[in-house]
């Protein structure tokens, strides 16, 4: 039986930590908010936002939400950004991603200020992360680390594999890892014999986006298994990138889906949050 890394509980752990530092700030006069923007209404996406905005209310910080249509032009989206960046009081600014195919991701990440970026997704905060200086980190991998820190697994020295080199989670989870002092290594779908190099893995983190790929083949005895993976299986569950019940047996530890990494997503969003309010004081 492996140990469950159970993100639903530390998450709300985090998150009531957090609550108590945001009502302090308040206290002294110093609070925020955080601006949601969504264009289109991609069904997923509504939910994560959704998500984003009770958190914020649970936290108690102000959340604005930015529903634009589809056909939002990227002038009008940037020149968002712009006005949002300029706003005192808004201290994180939060497009959800993906966009819609007429809208360059690239150059709406580039507009908001990365003293708002509570995504971490600007390149100052990703350059800033890949040599260590202070910076916000990207919530899914951030999330990863305090999950696995606060359920007592150590990764110093550990041989970590993450399936995935997306820049939202795989390449910077990677970073995290080495941060850890963890010896990692990325793979991906065209990694030649991804099984083998995989069941080396003291810690596997899997962020490949196919449902139920990795199997009992891919892991060691032992091992943390970490899933990433959120889908919706032909039954209509949600399921992970990991066949839970074929794996589960061989791990030491393993996060479940839903209950994992998700919830983790969202309390390392609110940190980013809490911290840039904070940050006010200076
Ligand atoms: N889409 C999927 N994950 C994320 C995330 O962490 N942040 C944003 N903004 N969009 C996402």
């Amino acid at each position: 039986m492996a140990f469950i890394l159970d993100g639903k509980r530390i998450s709300m752990e985090i998150k009531d930590e957090l609550k108590e530092k945001a009502a302090l700030l308040k206290e002294r006069g110093i609070e925020g908010a955080l601006a949601v923007i969504q264009v289109g209404a991609d069904p997923a996406s509504t939910v994560y936002v959704r998500n984003k905005k009770n958190a914020c209310a649970y936290i108690g910080i102000e959340s604005q939400a930015y529903e634009l249509p589809e056909q939002t032009s990227q002038e009008e989206l940037l020149a968002l950004i712009e006005r949002l960046n300029q706003e005192p009081r808004v201290r994180g600014i939060l497009v959800q991603l993906p966009l819609p195919k007429h809208i360059d991701e690239e150059a709406v990440l580039l507009a908001i200020s990365p003293e708002k970026d509570v995504d971490g997704f600007h390149p100052q905060s990703v350059g800033a992360m890949v040599i260590g200086k202070d910076g916000f980190l990207p919530c899914t991998p951030a999330g990863v680390i305090q999950l696995l820190k606060r359920s007592g697994i150590a990764i110093a020295g550990k041989h970590c594999v993450v399936i995935g080199r997306s820049n939202i989670v795989g390449k910077p989870m990677s970073l995290l890892m080495l941060r850890e002092n963890a010896t990692v290594t990325i793979a991906h779908s065209k990694t030649a014999d991804l099984k083998a190099l995989c069941k080396t893995a003291d810690i596997l983190i899997v962020a490949i986006g196919r449902p139920q790929f990795v199997t009992a083949e891919y892991v060691k005895e032992g091992a943390v298994v970490v899933d990433v993976g959120i889908h919706r299986n032909p039954d209509n569950k949600l399921c992970g990138d990991v066949k839970f019940d074929e794996v589960e047996p061989l791990a030491s530890a393993i996060t479940p889906v839903p209950g994992g990494v998700g919830p983790m997503t969202i309390a390392m969003l609110m940190h980013n949050c809490v911290e840039s309010i904070e940050k006010l004081e200076g």
